[in-house]
């Protein structure tokens, strides 16, 4: 199904926004002339990616650093929970993490629209 999401000019070049559809929460980006949409939830922990930042071809997640690639959604670098000494003590399996589920997007008539298969309309993990 193809959902309404926002004006064009409400995504900027490297900014990102979270919007809702339904009862979920869709992460829209702008990187490098192109537009991205996945879910807003960290395949890590849930956190909120809307919260984190964009660095080199990357959404960063402000929860525990996990790098996602924006063009692929592919999990590229889960060094960070190295940082803090606590961290180091978790499992393997809680620093395992999937990759970004992502959405078509379509940008018409300055408007973004993404298209969600019902299946895929989920809340975080
Ligand atoms: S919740 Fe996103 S990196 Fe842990």
């Amino acid at each position: 199904m193809l959902y309404k999401i926002c004006k064009s000019s409400d995504i900027t070049e490297n900014s990102m926004r979270a919007f809702p559809v339904d009862k979920t929460d869709v992460l829209v980006v702008r990187h490098k002339g192109v537009l991205f949409a996945c879910n807003n939830s960290c395949p890590h922990r849930g956190a909120s990616l809307s919260k984190g930042e964009i660095k080199g071809d990357n959404i960063i997640c402000y929860m525990h650093g996990y790098e996602f690639d924006i063009f692929t959604g592919k999990l590229v670098n889960m060094k960070s929970w190295k940082r803090d000494s606590r961290w180091m003590e978790q499992t393997a399996a809680w620093r395992e993490s999937g990759d970004l589920t992502m959405y078509s997007v379509v940008e018409k008539d300055n408007e973004v629209y993404v298209e969600i298969q019902s299946d895929n309309l989920k809340t975080a993990a």
